[in-house]
């Protein structure tokens, strides 16, 4: 048995190490890893949470020593818009596809529940996008542009006070699903020991409600004891300014008050340079596979699982992709045909009431029918003997007339004879 059979029989603990003889050459593979990258480029997305005039977009411009594209928002926004930007950035030979994502009106309407549903959703939907493009059969994630949220700036009110509810309920419902990164906005208007109580507190704040913010990774040596130095100061107090101040001779990135001038990158000032190098210097891979293997793999599983997919069945037996495609396939039938034969059996009692119905209009027509023949029938012997009367009447005139005509002639022809007799009787008389 060669050492790959074993390897393959027993899993990798049991690999054997082997000494080389002399230079193969795959000590070159993270070179090559990182010519790729290069060649490749690197993308990484933002998203900026606060209230309206926090101070996110001069932020930015002051992270990324540039000026990105800002338009004042107004406070009476409807609704939270998400408006995302992406800008292509170079260092030195390493390219960079930066997309910035802004919550606009964030906190500005009366609804606060609206507020974070909307970035919810938005960040859902960058999730979906990819799902979809991983399901594809011809899938193109090399040059896929991946609008995941890698890193997400919650930036907090300078109050001094404590978080507001909006805050706490909006971190608690991204928890799951964005590295959150919680930083105190425009910290020069807090006073130094304000602002240590104001950190302490909104650390308990989150941690007695469950909030899960990133932590810096702790497990790679280099960086281990930069990173849990880093976690203990979180949140991070910062200042924003791409104003330049001479200070000394130096221009600096600065704002300047009558009192004096707040150095942006002064660490005795606030914590900017401590969030350029957490975020940009040394975890920003970490901020994009933390967003792959933890988020992302989070929505995946309950999104396949929603569609009835699952590794293993009730017995704990491993399940293909063809087993399950098929038992749903199966479901699929059943569920088919239990509901043809409701809408048949549904369509066969509306067709028996129709019936009952019609029968039962039909009853009523011949009721009425009958009714109405009675009525006629009432009708017309009711006229029947109206005739009968009508006629008797006639026959009864008509007798009457002929009797009286009778009666009328005879008296005429005795009248005229009794007229001729008195003529005749004149007539002798004169003579
Ligand atoms: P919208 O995009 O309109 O919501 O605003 P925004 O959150 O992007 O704020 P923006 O960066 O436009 O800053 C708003 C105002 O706050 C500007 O006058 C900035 O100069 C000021 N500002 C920004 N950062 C700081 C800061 O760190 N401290 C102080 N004191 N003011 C700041
Ligand atoms: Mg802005």
């Amino acid at each position: 048995m060669n050492s790959t059979d074993t390897a393959q029989g027993q899993g990798n603990k049991t690999a054997r190490p082997l000494s080389l003889s002399g230079h193969v050459g795959f000590d070159s593979l993270p070179h090559q890893l990182v010519n790729k990258s290069t060649c490749q480029g690197f993308c990484f997305n933002i998203l900026c949470i606060g209230e309206t005039g926090i101070g996110k977009s001069t932020l930015m411009n002051t992270l990324f020593n540039t000026n990105f594209e800002n338009f004042e928002s107004s406070h009476f926004e409807p609704n939270v818009k998400l408006s995302a930007k992406t800008y292509d950035l170079q260092e030195g030979n390493v390219r960079l596809k930066l997309t910035i994502v802004n919550t606009v009106g964030f906190g500005d309407q009366m609804n606060k529940q609206e507020s974070y549903q909307h970035i919810v959703d938005y960040i859902d939907t960058q999730f979906e996008s990819y799902l979809q493009e991983e399901l594809k059969i011809k899938r193109s994630l090399h040059n896929y542009h991946d609008s995941r949220i890698h890193a997400c700036l919650y930036f907090i009110s300078p109050s001094g006070h404590s978080l507001k509810s909006l805050d706490l309920v909006t971190m608690k419902k991204l928890d799951s699903k964005v590295n959150i990164i919680p930083v105190i906005a425009k910290a020069d208007t807090i006073s130094k020991s304000e602002l240590h109580k104001f950190k302490l507190k909104i650390m308990s704040e989150l941690v007695s409600n469950g909030v899960q913010i990133y932590q810096f990774p702790t497990d790679d040596e280099t960086v281990s004891s930069i990173n849990s130095t880093m976690n203990g100061i979180l949140p991070f107090a910062v200042v924003g300014s791409t104003e330049e101040v001479k200070i000394g001779n130096k221009m600096v990135k600065a704002r300047q008050y009558p009192w004096g001038v707040v150095q942006v990158e002064n660490e005795n000032h606030c914590d900017f340079v401590k969030l350029r190098e957490m975020l940009i210097c040394v975890n920003m891979e970490d901020l994009r596979e933390q967003t792959h293997s933890r988020h992302y793999e989070l929505y995946r599983r309950c999104k396949l699982e929603e569609m009835g997919f699952r590794d293993t069945d009730p017995e704990s037996k491993p399940v293909s992709l063809q087993e399950t495609y098929e038992s749903k396939r199966q479901e699929f039938q059943v569920e088919l045909q239990r509901k043809e034969e409701e809408m048949r059996q549904s369509f066969v009692q509306r067709v028996k009431e129709k019936e009952m119905e019609l029968k039962e209009k039909e009853r009523e027509l011949q009721t009425r029918f009958e009714q109405l023949k009675r009525m006629h029938q009432e009708e017309k012997a009711k006229l029947d003997e109206k005739r009968r009367m009508q006629e008797d009447e006639i026959n009864i005139f008509s007798k009457k007339k002929a009797a009286t005509e009778l009666l009328q002639g005879q008296t005429f022809n005795t009248n005229s004879s009794n007229l001729k007799k008195d003529k005749d009787r004149k007539n002798a008389g004169f003579m």
